[in-house]
């Protein structure tokens, strides 16, 4: 038997473990959830405990209240003193960003509010993004005199292409939650985010562990490869989930007509 999870206590989040899912609130409800320093670094505190809780299988990011997040913190950018604070600024959240797109598990961002700026680049380091009817998504840096910090330059056109992405950019118009899907920015749309992510880290949940994380990694690393470097991976991570028992129990399962039961290893 698994022990269960420790629920370490934050100032500007809430971390809890539910069915082998972590879901991670960002609250600061005085600021939209916006990302202040502090904040970031809890989450790159709480992304750690994530990738150390073998419990865990899917991770949620999602926001307290009316707002997913609504940004990196205007205050503390309005306060930064020179280009070099400004820099480690942006390379701070790039970095917890790049941790939490790094976890070697599925996430997902469950967008209940606003995504704007570096709430939109939190939920773009997630693999899956899904959004309610309310969701209102964005990157309005540029209204703001700076350009997104925290890898939305990256990795939105990544997602939708350059010109999707800098029409999003130039405007800093929000989307609503259709429109985002129709752009292939967000996965899904439901009534609730939060439920609608939990019924997708179920469906997510029934398969292989270890198969999960490989193929995260496949799609990671041969993202910006050429085709035949990325097949030679691709090769290479299906040899490994050949080697594993939940490789022998997803097929040994399949030809006894049975619902297979993955251990992770
Ligand atoms: N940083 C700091 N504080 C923020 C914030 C941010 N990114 N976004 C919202 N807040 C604060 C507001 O200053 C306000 O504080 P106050 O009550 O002390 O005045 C509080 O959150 C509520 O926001 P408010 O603007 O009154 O709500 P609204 O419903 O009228 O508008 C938004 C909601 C999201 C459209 C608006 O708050 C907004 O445009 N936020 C900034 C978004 C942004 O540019 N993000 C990128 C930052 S790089």
């Amino acid at each position: 038997m698994t022990p269960p999870s420790e629920a370490p206590e934050f100032e500007h989040l809430s971390y809890q473990v539910e069915d082998r899912v972590a879901i991670v609130t960002l609250r600061r409800p005085q600021a939209l959830n916006a990302l202040n320093q502090d904040a970031l670094i809890e989450l790159a505190d709480v992304v750690e405990v994530i990738a150390q809780d073998p419990e865990v299988r899917v991770a949620i990011f999602t926001g307290e209240g009316r707002a997913f997040v609504a940004g990196a913190d205007i205050g503390e950018i309005a306060a930064l003193q020179d280009v070099f604070a400004a820099r480690e600024f942006a390379i701070l959240g790039q970095s917890v960003f790049n941790e939490i797109a790094a976890l070697p598990l599925p996430t997902i961002a469950a967008i209940n509010g606003y995504a704007l700026g570096g709430g939109l680049e939190l939920a773009l380091a997630c693999d899956l993004r899904v959004a309610s009817t309310k969701a209102r998504l964005g990157l309005p840096e540029v209204g703001l005199g700076i350009i997104p910090g925290f890898g939305g330059t990256q990795r939105l056109p990544r997602l939708v292409g350059r010109g999707r992405a800098l029409d999003l950019i130039f405007t800093g118009r929000h989307l609503s939650a259709e429109e985002a899907l129709s752009l292939g920015l967000v996965n899904r749309v439901g009534e609730d985010a939060l439920e609608t992510a939990k019924e997708l880290a179920a469906v997510i949940l029934r398969n292989g562990p270890v198969a999960l994380a490989l193929a995260k990694e496949a799609v990671g690393r041969g993202e910006n490869l050429d085709l035949q470097e990325a097949l030679e991976i691709e090769a290479d991570l299906f040899g490994l989930a050949c080697a594993t028992q939940d490789m022998r129990e997803g097929t040994r399962a399949f030809l006894e007509k049975r619902t297979p039961q993955f251990r992770g290893e």
